[in-house]
Parts: structure tokens; sequence; C-alpha cells
């Protein structure tokens, strides 16, 4: 049957229907689309969503909830929201998106790719390739965005992308830790003339790097193949070097390795695949490590390569104002080296840049922008920075951004790490900034000084009261660094001041600072 062809522009919609103009036009045409084909009739209406057609509240949002508690507190919700609540909930943007925007484009299927959440690691990809299977279940659905806001397409979007990235200019890196420190952190600097990239403080930089060049001969040894094997137009060497991540082995590496052995060994490779842990040593398991867990065992390089994922951007928070200089861009970069039996295992990126990058060299990169981390509009506002050990990045980008622009707002940095004597990052900038009296006041917490830790938090306790009165004057609060621990902790030590010095009930007290958070006078960048 031949239903009738609409007229152009077809009218499905009335006009009082609760759609923008763009939403309204949008889904006409679709409607016309569907009517004029032929069979239209036995074709199934896709669902239309509207924004959120659940509450809209997500209580999963947040990343210091296990995955097994957000699955649950999804449980019953649309798919989409139960993909959002499997995402690590940091909307760090390694992915490209947020958690919520990231879930979106799985569920409309625009993006295919489930291993994308990087904080997420192989606990997210699973639960996402189990949502995924519902997919194809489910009839068809359009994702609309919720009425009031512009759809995607309109938003202008910037020239340089995760997906677009620029050629960065790396030019030089200095150790921030005195000799005798535990640490190693780095101050980098890049050159962004040329590239088309700006950014604002607050912004994080995304860089895709090369995996380490002797990981990569010890893998192709094993593997007991030519460096040249084609993969592609590409090689097995180039393919190693530039394209997949070599920690964690992936699932799918093990369920190839399962193809490949029988009897026990078959077993383990299958219960690994599986997600489980037969000799307790899978969270030690990178590639290499895989391999060699199963001697003997051979794959077909492209086979390999394939079982493999993708090697991701990794992010870090600027710490420059490019009000100083925008063509350059400073990054605060803890080295990641560990080890595990004999192998020192490098974390691929922060290693890149510390040992492995060359000034001149040219770094694909994008800047990621800040989602609600940002100094207050109003320069006249005072602002309170927390930062422990790189947690200061940003905040020396703040710091910058208030003094060249003479923003009047006072600003108080607490800033902390293991020893006054070796880990006081920009100790000099900092201290003309005091003289300067860009920097209002700088509390220090030195954990390993003395016999007992003093971190960030026992600082704020011991200001309490002048902490609460800067609140009262209507301060921001900016948390930046350690996600796992100490970001909880600040926020429990910020609700107990606000309880003792701002005389409230605990309860109150948290639903103070739950009420700083929603007027975005609580702002994190943590990681
Ligand atoms: C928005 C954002 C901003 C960030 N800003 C900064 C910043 O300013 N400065 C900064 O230094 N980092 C920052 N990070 C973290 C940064 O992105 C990287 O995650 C970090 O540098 C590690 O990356 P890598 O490639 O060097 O290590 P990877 O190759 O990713 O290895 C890290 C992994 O190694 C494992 N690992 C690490 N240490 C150990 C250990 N001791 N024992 C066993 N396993 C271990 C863990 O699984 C860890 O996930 C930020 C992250 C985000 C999301
Ligand atoms: N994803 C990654 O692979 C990756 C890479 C780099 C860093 N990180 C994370 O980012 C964090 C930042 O590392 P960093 O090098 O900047 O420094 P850091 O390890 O966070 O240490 C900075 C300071 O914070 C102190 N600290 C420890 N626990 C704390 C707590 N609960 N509350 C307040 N302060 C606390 C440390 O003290 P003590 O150490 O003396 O206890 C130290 O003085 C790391 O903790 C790590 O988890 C992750």
């Amino acid at each position: 049957m031949t239903l009738p062809v609409h007229p152009s522009p077809a009218i499905f919609l009335p006009e009082n229907a609760p759609f923008t103009p763009e939403q309204r036009s949008w889904l006409n045409g679709f409607f016309a689309g569907l009517i004029a084909l032929d069979g239209a009739a036995a074709l199934p209406l896709p669902n239309v969503v509207v924004g959120e057609q659940d509450d809209g509240e997500a209580p999963w949002h947040d990343q210091a909830i296990a995955l097994p508690e957000r699955m649950k507190l999804a449980d019953g919700r649309p798919l989409r929201r139960r993909m959002m609540a499997a995402m690590a909930q940091q909307d760090c943007g390694q992915c490209g998106y947020n958690c919520s925007d990231y879930a979106d484009v799985l569920f409309a299927k625009k993006e295919t790719r489930l291993n994308l959440c990087v904080p997420g690691g192989k606990e997210t990809s699973r639960m996402l390739k189990t949502l995924y299977e519902e997919l194809d279940s489910e009839p068809p659905v359009i994702v609309l965005p919720p009425i009031g806001k512009t759809p995607d397409t309109a938003a202008a979007e910037p020239r340089v992308t995760r997906d677009r990235p620029a050629e960065a200019v790396f030019l030089s890196r200095k150790r921030m830790n005195k000799p005798g420190s535990e640490k190693e952190t780095w101050h980098f600097e890049f050159d962004l003339t040329g590239t088309g990239l700006s950014y604002e403080v607050g912004d994080s930089f995304g860089l895709f790097v090369r995996n380490d060049p002797v990981l990569v001969a010890q893998i192709i040894a094993v593997l007991g193949v030519a460096p040249d094997f084609p993969i592609g137009a590409s090689s097995l060497h180039d393919a190693l070097l530039h394209s997949v991540s070599l920690n964690p082995a992936p699932d799918a590496l093990f369920q190839l390795i399962s193809y490949l052995t029988g009897g026990e060994r078959r077993q383990k490779a299958k219960a690994l695949a599986a997600g489980d842990d037969p000799d307790k040593d899978a969270a030690s398991l990178d590639v290499l490590a895989a391999l060699e867990k199963f001697p003997g065992c051979k794959p077909d390089p492209e086979a390999f390569i394939e079982a493999l994922e993708p090697l991701q951007p990794r992010l870090y928070s600027i710490s420059s104002s490019p009000k100083i200089d925008a063509a350059r861009l400073a990054l605060t970069v803890d080295a990641v080296r560990y080890r595990v039996a004999k192998r020192e295992r490098l974390g691929v990126a922060s290693t890149f840049l510390a040992s492995r990058a060359k000034p001149g060299d040219r770094i694909p990169a994008y800047v990621q922008k800040a989602h609600g981390f940002a100094l207050p509009a109003d320069p006249s506002v005072p602002i309170i920075m927390i930062g422990p050990g790189t947690g200061i990045a940003p905040f020396r980008a703040f710091l910058q951004e208030r003094m060249a622009t003479r923003a009047p707002g006072r600003n108080w940095l607490f800033f902390g790490h293991q020893r006054s004597a070796y880990d006081f990052f920009y100790e000099e900038e900092l201290t003309a900034m005091k003289t300067a009296k860009v920097l209002t006041r700088l509390a220090l917490a030195w954990s390993r000084d003395s016999d007992h830790k003093i971190y960030v938090q026992d600082r704020m306790r011991e200001v309490g009261r002048d902490l609460w009165e800067w609140l009262a004057d209507g301060a921001h609060v900016y948390v930046c660094g350690d996600a796992k621990r100490m970001a909880k902790d600040v926020e429990r030590a910020l609700v107990d001041v606000t309880a003792q010095f701002g005389a409230r009930s605990t309860d109150d007290a948290i639903a103070f600072v739950a009420g700083l958070k929603r007027c975005g006078r609580y702002q994190t960048d943590v990681y």
C-alpha cells in the first residue's frame, strides 16, 4: 500500500505541541519520511524521548559509588540512564563526552565503541556490553534534546577536537621535586602557535601519546614475528606503538588466548575473559604479562591487534593562564612508575612526557572544555582552592588569571604534599604572589615532615572559623587532585567546619554543602 505523500513542508505536529521550533521541524521531516515510505504503516513507531523520561535525577552520579551500587540505584530506569550509571561518573571527558552524553550516543547508536571510559576500565565496558545487548531488542529510539536546549548541531563546534586533534609542540620539562623526594612530578610546557588551540583556565589538555618502544619490542619478541609484519596499511610495530593500549590486558585477548590452548590453561583464560580472577593476579596483567602467563600461545598478529583496545588520550588539568601567554600551555604531571615482580611498569602518557618526548616534538592534542570548573564570573568573589600534589595545577592557572586581570577578589590556597624541603611546587611563584597580595592566604600541609600525617583538611579544620567567614562572604570553593581519598575527606572537613562555625546540625551542614555544589560554589576537578 502506498500512503499519500504530504506536500512539503509536511506538518504533522500542531504548533502547540511541546517542542522547540527546531524539534518540531525535525520531527515533521522525520514523520514525513516515514509516511512517504512504501509499507510505512507496518513499521514500528519509534519511541520519541524528549529529554529524560524519568525524573531526571541521577543519584548514581558520584564517582565514590561502586559500580554494582550505581547499577542498583539505576534499576528500573530507562536503558540510556542505566548506561549512564555504568560510566565512572567522573565527567572527565577522556571518552570525548561527559558520562551522560556518552550513554546517549551509545543508546542512539551514534557511537559503538563500548571501551572508551578510561576511569571505568574493564568493569564499565563489561557492563556496557551487557546493556548494549538490550538495545537490539528495543524499538528504535530518537533522543531529542530537552525542550529549551538548542540541538547539538546548532552549537558552535570547536575546530580542534578529540577526534580532530592538532599538533602541539612539546617545549620543555622541569622536575618539580628536589633531589631526595619520593615523588616524580614535572612541569611541562607546550607551544600552541598555529594549532588553532585555545583554552581557558579550568580546562584540561588531552594528549595522544606513544607507547614505550621497549615494551613494544618485548611484546613482539614474545609473539615471535617480525616487527614489520603487515597490519593493514601499517606494521605490527607501528600498531603496537601508536594505536593500541598495552595496559590492562583486555577480555578479548584472554578470549583469543583461550582458543589457542587447552585444558586448565584454557579454563583460566576463559575465566579471565569473563572477568574472574583464578590466580588472583588479574589486576597486574598488562598485555605482555598476559602473553607471558600463557607461554607458547602465539596469536596471529592481526587477530592479536584486533583483540587489543584503542590507545586513549590522557587528560591533564592546565596549569597556566592564556592571559599570560595564549600560545603557551603548562601542565603539572606526576610520573606513574611502579614495579610488579621484576618489571617496572610505566604509565604511558606521564612517562612519555617525563622521559621520551623531546623538545620540538609535535604531539596530537586537544583542549577538553571544563564542565563546571571555572573562576566566578564576578572577579570580586573570594575563592578557596584546595589542591594537594598535582591538584595545584588549575590553581596556578586561576592565580595567574586573577593576577593578570587584576581581579579584586581574595584568593586562598590550601596546598599539601609529602615534604616541605622537596615537594613545595611553584614555591617561588607562590611566595611572589603572596608578597604581591594576589595570594591572600596560603595554607601548607606536609604529610611526611613529622611523625604524624598533616593533610590539607587538617589545615582547613584548624582555620575553620576564617573559612566559614569566607564562605559567609560568598566564597567559591574548588578542589583538585586525588578523587579516591582526598576529595572525600576535604568535603567532610567542609561539612564539619560548616556545622561547627555555621552553628548547624550535621544534616544541615551536609545540605549546605550540597547547596553550594548545586549553585556552582563548590566545584571539583578530581581524578
Ligand atoms: C580531568 C583530569 C585531569 C587530570 N589532571 C592531571 C594532572 O593535572 N596531573 C596529573 O599528574 N594527572 C592528572 N590526571 C590523571 C592523568 O589523566 C592520567 O590518568 C595519569 O597521568 C596516568 O596516566 P598514564 O598514561 O601515565 O598512566 P597509565 O598508563 O594510564 O597507567 C595508570 C594505571 O596504572 C595503574 N597503576 C598506577 N600506579 C599503580 C601502582 N602503584 N600499583 C599498581 N598499579 C598502578 C592503575 O591501574 C592506573 O590506572 C587527570 C585526569 C583527569 C581525568
Ligand atoms: N590515574 C592514575 O593513574 C593516576 C596518576 C597520577 C596520580 N593519580 C592520582 O592522583 C593523585 C594525585 O597524585 P599526586 O602525585 O598529585 O599526589 P598525591 O599522591 O595525592 O599526594 C599529595 C599529598 O596528598 C596527601 N594525601 C594522601 N591521602 C590524603 C587524603 N586522604 N587527604 C588529603 N591528602 C592526602 C599525600 O600524603 P601521603 O602520601 O604522605 O599520605 C601527599 O602529601 C594520586 O593520589 C593518585 O591517586 C592517579
